[in-house]
């Protein structure tokens, strides 16, 4: 199995514990740090709305939380014939925390497409601004 291979099968596997009771749109990410370790998350919806957090963010904070620093990529998977991207919060999160890494989109039925995230984020704001 490849590397992005890999990366999908675990944003499709956590995509199971989505808790998404009021979109029922249930996501999946995995992000793949430097040290080779995967991180996977999944959506985490809230009665208030607001407060739903996104499978990408789930899966990079867990990664921060554990020590990880620098990353090779991120997999979102659904089940949505049009793949799924990530939104705006998500891609601010990405670029600061991952930087310009190659972003693979996936769904249940195989189809995969790749963009970086530097090119779903084009002149970012970040840290280098301040
Ligand atoms: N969602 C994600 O988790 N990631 C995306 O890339 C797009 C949207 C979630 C948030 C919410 O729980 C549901 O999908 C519908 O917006």
């Amino acid at each position: 199995m490849s590397a992005d291979d890999e990366l999908i099968a675990a944003a499709r596997t956590v995509r199971e514990k989505a808790h998404a009771p009021f979109s029922g749109f249930r996501v999946g990410a995995a992000v793949r740090a430097k040290s080779g370790h995967i991180f996977a998350g999944c959506n985490v919806e809230n009665a208030s709305y607001g407060l739903t957090i996104c499978a990408e963010r789930v899966a990079i904070f867990k990664a921060i939380s554990e020590g990880e620093r620098e990353f090779n990529a991120i997999a979102v998977v659904t089940d949505a014939a049009t793949l799924t991207p990530p939104c705006g919060a998500c891609r601010q999160i990405i670029w600061e925390l991952c930087g310009d890494v190659p972003v693979i989109l996936a769904n249940l039925d195989g189809k995969i497409e790749r963009e970086r995230s530097l090119n779903l984020l084009p002149r970012p704001f970040d840290s280098s601004h301040l």
